[in-house]
C-alpha cells in the first residue's frame, strides 16, 4: 500500500512537469512547500504519530521535500534558459554595434604634459600650491607691497575673508622655499586668475608653468639656456628665442621672452610667452624671515625664476586663434585634438 506522502510527492512531481511557466511553478512551491503547504503540513502531523511510525514518516517526508525542491529548481532553470534563448532570437548579432565615443585629453592638458615632460628631463621636480591664496604669498613675499603699482596690473578676485585667487603661479616659489632649503629646482604648473578684459588672448582664468632654480652660482646664462632648450624642444629646432629687458618686482634683472618660428603658422611674428629673471635678494630675505633662519643667504645663493603662459603657448603650437575656445566645451573644436 502506498503511503499518502508518496502519493503527494508523485502528484507534485507530475504537476511540476506539466507547469506552463515560472508563475505556475511558484504557485506549486507555495502549495506544497510553503508555510501551510500540503507537504509542510506533514511536519505538524508528525507530533501525533507513534514512536514506530515517526522514523518511517520522517524519512518519507524528507524524501518528498528533497525531490519536490529539486524538481522545482530544475524546472525553473529550464524556463530561464528558454527565456534567454527567446530573448536572443530577436537579436541580429551580425548588425554593427553602437560605437563607444573615445575621450581624449584637452589640448591644454596635452600641452601641459609635453611641457612638464621636457622640464622633468632637465631635472625639475613638480611643486604645487593652492589656487586660493593670501595676499602675502601672491604679492608681499614677492617684493610687491600693498602700495606697489605692479599690483594694479594683476587685479584679481577676492574672497570675503581677504584671500584671493592667485594672479600667478609665483606663489609656489615662496611656498617651496619655505618648505625646503636650497638647492631647489622645481616647476609648478597650475591655474592663475586675473580681472583682465577678456579677449582673444586674455582670459580671466589661464594657466602658467612657474619655474624656480636656486643654488650656488646660478646665472642668467643658466636661465637663458634652460628656456631656449625648452622652447626649441617644444616648438622645433628652428625656433628663435628673444630676451627683452622688462620689470618684475620679484626678479632683478627681469626679462620677457618672445619666440618666432617659420614652422609655426604665426611665421615671421615675434610672440610674447613668458616673464622671467634672477630672483630678487629681497625675496630671499622675506623667505628667510618667515622660515626663521638664513637658509636662503643672498650672499651665497642665486636663482632664476620664470612664468610661462601655457594657454598662449598652446595657441601658438596648435594654431588656435582665440583663447576663449579652450573653455567653451565645443566638441567640434575639441575633436580636432583627439
Ligand atoms: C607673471 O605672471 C610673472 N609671475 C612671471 C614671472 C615669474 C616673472 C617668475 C619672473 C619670474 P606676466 O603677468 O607677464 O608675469 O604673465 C606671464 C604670462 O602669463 C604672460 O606672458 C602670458 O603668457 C600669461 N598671461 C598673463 N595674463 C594672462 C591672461 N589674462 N590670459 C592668458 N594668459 C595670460
Amino acid at each position: 500500500m502506498t503511503h499518502p506522502l508518496e502519493e503527494l510527492r508523485e502528484s507534485a512531481l507530475r504537476e511540476i512537469r506539466e507547469a506552463k511557466d515560472e508563475q505556475a511553478l511558484e504557485a506549486l512551491r507555495v502549495g506544497y512547500l510553503g508555510k501551510s503547504g500540503s507537504i509542510s503540513g506533514w511536519s505538524e502531523q508528525m507530533r501525533g504519530l507513534s514512536k514506530e511510525e515517526k522514523p518511517v514518516v520522517g524519512k518519507l517526508l524528507n524524501e518528498a521535500r528533497t525531490a519536490v525542491t529539486a524538481a522545482l529548481e530544475s524546472a525553473a532553470a529550464e524556463f530561464r534558459a528558454q527565456n534567454e534563448v527567446a530573448a536572443l532570437a530577436n537579436i541580429d548579432i551580425t548588425l554593427p554595434g553602437t560605437p563607444h565615443e573615445i575621450g581624449a585629453l584637452h589640448p591644454l592638458t596635452q600641452m601641459l604634459n609635453r611641457a612638464i615632460g621636457i622640464f622633468r628631463r632637465m631635472g625639475f621636480a613638480l611643486a604645487t600650491g593652492p589656487d586660493v591664496d593670501t595676499e602675502w604669498y601672491c604679492f608681499d613675499a614677492l617684493n610687491t607691497p600693498a602700495d606697489h603699482p605692479a599690483r594694479n596690473e594683476q587685479d584679481t578676485f577676492f574672497l570675503p575673508d581677504g584671500r584671493l585667487l592667485r594672479t600667478h603661479t609665483s606663489t609656489v616659489q615662496i611656498r617651496t622655499m619655505q618648505n625646503q632649503p636650497p638647492p631647489v629646482r622645481v616647476i609648478a604648473p597650475g591655474a592663475a586668475y586675473r580681472r583682465d578684459e577678456v579677449d582673444a588672448t586674455h582670459s580671466a582664468q589661464f594657466h602658467q608653468i612657474e619655474g624656480l632654480y636656486v643654488d650656488e652660482k646660478v646665472s642668467l646664462a643658466d636661465l637663458k639656456g634652460t628656456l631656449e632648450f625648452f622652447l626649441k624642444e617644444l616648438l622645433g629646432a628652428e625656433t628663435q628665442v628673444r630676451f627683452r629687458p622688462h620689470f618684475f618686482p620679484f626678479t632683478e634683472p627681469s626679462l620677457e621672452v618672445d619666440v618666432k618660428s617659420k614652422a609655426l603658422k604665426s611665421g615671421e611674428k615675434w610672440l610674447e610667452l613668458c616673464g622671467c629673471g634672477m630672483v630678487h635678494p629681497a625675496v630671499f630675505e622675506e623667505v628667510n624671515k618667515s622660515r626663521g633662519d638664513l637658509a636662503y643667504d643672498p650672499e651665497k645663493y642665486t636663482g632664476f625664476a620664470f612664468g610661462l603662459g601655457m594657454d598662449r603657448l598652446a595657441m601658438i603650437l596648435f594654431d588656435i586663434p582665440d583663447i576663449r575656445l579652450f573653455a567653451q566645451n565645443d566638441l567640434r573644436f575639441l575633436r580636432q585634438f583627439a
